[in-house]
């Protein structure tokens, strides 16, 4: 078998009742034309799904990442939704993540979020997609360091052999564009010295010590292509799974715990992230609750089996309502941090003309 590329390429592309979420016509468009392209033999295999506002493309095929005709027709899956569904109902913000009219070979810088891994199919290939809905790249952060360098997530790094070696983390900068390996457990604290800060520090792959790839993440910084606020960042990411790698349980585990993410209501607020299911991945509390789903496919001679809905399980029920309470505390902060983001981070802000209009009436102080 040759190997197998898996691209997850997403996009904001206009949603029902405000950011809520994708209607099932956006899906079943974006379907038709994904299983045209399995017809003439483009493409493997597909699944459509959304998270939030965001309609998710997840694509097996054997071109390689970055690779042009994949990218072209994920953008022409957008551009489509957009034209032919999202505009027909006006439904909110449509084509709002796709920042240019012309394509040019890539998706990345254009708006979508994209994350791609190439790797030759093992006996068994478990996979997992989470995609997250009002939060930013670096939400994945803390749950990808639990997962490859934490035993108390992954007992796998104490007691499996091919672990036990640890793990190799790709960080990028946002900020200055450029990225760093850092191997875990040697350098953990100076990893997590980066990666404290999500906002500019974001894991973008991890790789066993032998090099063989378990985890890819989307980077894009929308606000850092556009200079201004343009929506979301809403992250993706595509895991391996088992057999010298973490378990599918390892994983789900580092999300038993709703942490604190960037993103909620108008980009500029700090909520608790819920695991929830398809049925739920919507948002509606102050635009929230950030949400993550969970998806887990085999991989199957480049074709794709599932997905299992894997936060659909009462296990989770207990985490969701945890997430509600803590919404509901952080909410009492109202407009004050860290409730609110600091100025340098939030996505909507009068700050400036608020500074600029009173200017004149600060006086020395004494
Ligand atoms: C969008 C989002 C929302 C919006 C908010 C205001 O992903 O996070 O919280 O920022 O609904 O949206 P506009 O400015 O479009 O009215
Ligand atoms: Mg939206
Ligand atoms: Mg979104």
């Amino acid at each position: 078998m040759a190997k197998v590329t898996v691209s997850a390429i997403k996009a904001d592309i206009g949603s029902l009742a405000g950011h809520h979420k994708v209607i099932n016509e956006q899906i079943e468009y974006a379907k038709n034309i994904l299983e045209k392209a399995k017809n003439e033999e483009k493409i493997f295999d597909y699944y459509v799904f959304n998270a939030g506002d965001d309609l998710e493309l997840l694509i097996t095929h054997d071109k390689g990442t970055d690779n042009p005709a994949i990218h072209e027709l994920a953008w022409n899956v957008f551009k489509e939704v957009t034209n032919n569904v999202s505009k027909k109902y006006k439904l909110y913000a449509a084509g709002q993540d796709l920042l240019s009219d012309a394509f040019s070979g890539n998706v990345k810088g254009l708006g979508p979020g994209v994350a791609e891994m190439e790797f030759e199919e093992r006996p068994s290939e478990p996979i997992i997609v989470f995609a997250a809905d009002k939060t930013e790249p670096g939400a994945w952060n803390l749950p990808l360091y639990r997962v490859f360098a934490d035993p108390f997530c992954t007992p796998g790094l104490v007691i499996d052999p091919s672990m036990h070696e640890g793990f190799i983390f790709e960080v990028m900068d946002l900020m200055e564009g450029k990225s760093i390996l850092l191997k875990t457990p040697e350098e953990s604290y100076d990893l997590l010295a980066l990666i404290g800060t999500p906002s500019r520090f974001v894991i973008a792959r991890v790789y066993r010590k032998d090099g063989l790839i378990a985890a890819v993440a989307s980077t894009t910084r929308l606000s850092l292509i556009a200079g201004r606020y343009v929506g979301k960042d809403d992250p993706v990411c595509i895991v391996r799974a088992q057999r010298g790698l973490p378990a599918v349980g390892e994983y789900l585990e580092a999300f038993a715990y709703p942490y604190l993410v960037s993103g909620w209501m108008r980009g500029s607020h700090v909520g608790p992230l819920m695991p929830v299911p398809l049925k739920y991945s919507q948002v509606t509390r102050f635009d929230g609750p950030p949400r993550v789903v969970a998806l887990g496919f085999q991989i199957y001679n480049g074709k794709l089996l599932g997905p299992a809905d894997l936060f659909d399980d009462p296990a989770f029920e207990y985490v969701r309502n945890k997430a509600a309470e803590i919404a509901e505390y952080v909410r009492r902060h109202g407009p004050f941090m860290p409730h609110r983001l600091g100025p340098e981070e939030m996505e909507y802000t009068t700050l400036p003309e608020v500074i600029k209009k009173l200017e004149k009436r600060f006086t020395e102080a004494k």
